[in-house]
């Protein structure tokens, strides 16, 4: 629909050939140095402040050499995650608990003698049990040491790893990181960047629309997205090819856009 009404030859906002911007750039950067000499690295941030884009980047950093299997459905008993680690690393998923454990732990060190990096991702971690994350963790102590665990998540994971009861996990962690929110001038250049991917002019978005679309994203990339997404939906529907401030208004009041200006205001 964006499409032929703007006549583009790409949707605005796809996920193809996404690029990282330069804090993401900067995480994944010294993520790569903490997957040669091993670790557990975290990286935590707010949702839809681009962490599972900075994940995808990893795993396609380097396919020959670096192996990043990840755990992206972490709602799951121990067993389930295993075997959803299991199939990350391509081995059979079958058999007891105890045969998958020594399947991974195989072929972890198999990893290991061909000289390659190994950095198993677990995405959503915070969804993750604590337990079966306990378990997981001690799993991968018999993985060579070199191997680099990153934990992606909400902040909920920071807390519990606050817990002292949790301190064994804690104390391995080698790195953190928190992906921030993106400051207005930020906010804005991303939405530019975004139009510029998609051959779209600056001037799609009057500056009073910019400037509402920012300040309504609270610094969120999702959040920009989708406001900016709908409001140019809403373009198609006025059959304008200018989003001006009646478009981005009228996304704002429908109810989930309205739910969330309140708990900005309101965040307790
Ligand atoms: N570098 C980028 N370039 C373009 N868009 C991006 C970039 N990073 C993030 N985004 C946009 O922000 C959206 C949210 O990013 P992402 O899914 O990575 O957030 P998240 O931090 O993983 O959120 P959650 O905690 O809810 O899983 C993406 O779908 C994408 O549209
Ligand atoms: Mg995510």
């Amino acid at each position: 629909m964006i499409r032929a009404h703007f006549g583009l030859e790409r949707d605005p906002f796809d996920r193809d050939g996404i690029a990282l911007l330069p804090h993401q750039q900067e995480v994944l950067e010294t993520l790569r140095v903490h997957c040669h000499q091993g670790g557990l690295c975290v990286v935590i941030g707010d949702p839809g402040t681009g962490k599972t884009v900075l994940k995808d980047a990893l795993v396609r950093l380097d396919k020959k050499r670096l192996h990043v299997p990840v755990v992206n459905r972490t709602m799951h008993t121990y067993h389930s995650t295993l075997r959803i680690l299991c199939e990350a690393f391509a081995l059979d998923t079958t058999g007891r608990t105890i045969r998958c454990e020594r399947r991974l732990i195989d072929e972890a060190h198999a990893i290991h003698q061909r000289g390659h990096m190994l950095a198993p991702l677990i995405d959503d971690a915070h969804l993750l049990d604590i337990d079966a994350l306990r378990r997981l963790r001690l799993l991968f102590d018999d993985f060579p040491p070199s191997h680099n665990l990153v934990l992606v998540a909400q902040t909920p994971l920071l807390h519990a790893l606050s817990l002292s009861t949790n301190d064994d996990l804690r104390s391995r962690i080698t790195y953190s990181v928190r992906l921030r929110k993106l400051a207005p001038d930020d906010l804005r250049d991303f939405l530019l960047s975004e139009l510029d991917r998609a051959a779209m002019a600056h001037s799609t978005f009057t500056d009073d629309a910019l400037a509402l679309l920012v300040r309504s994203s609270a610094g969120l990339l999702r959040r920009a997205r989708n406001l900016a997404l709908s409001s140019l939906h809403e373009a198609v529907r006025d059959r304008t090819r200018t989003v001006d401030l009646p478009q981005v208004n009228s996304v704002l009041l429908q109810p989930h856009w309205q739910a969330v200006r309140d708990l900005d205001l309101d965040p307790n």
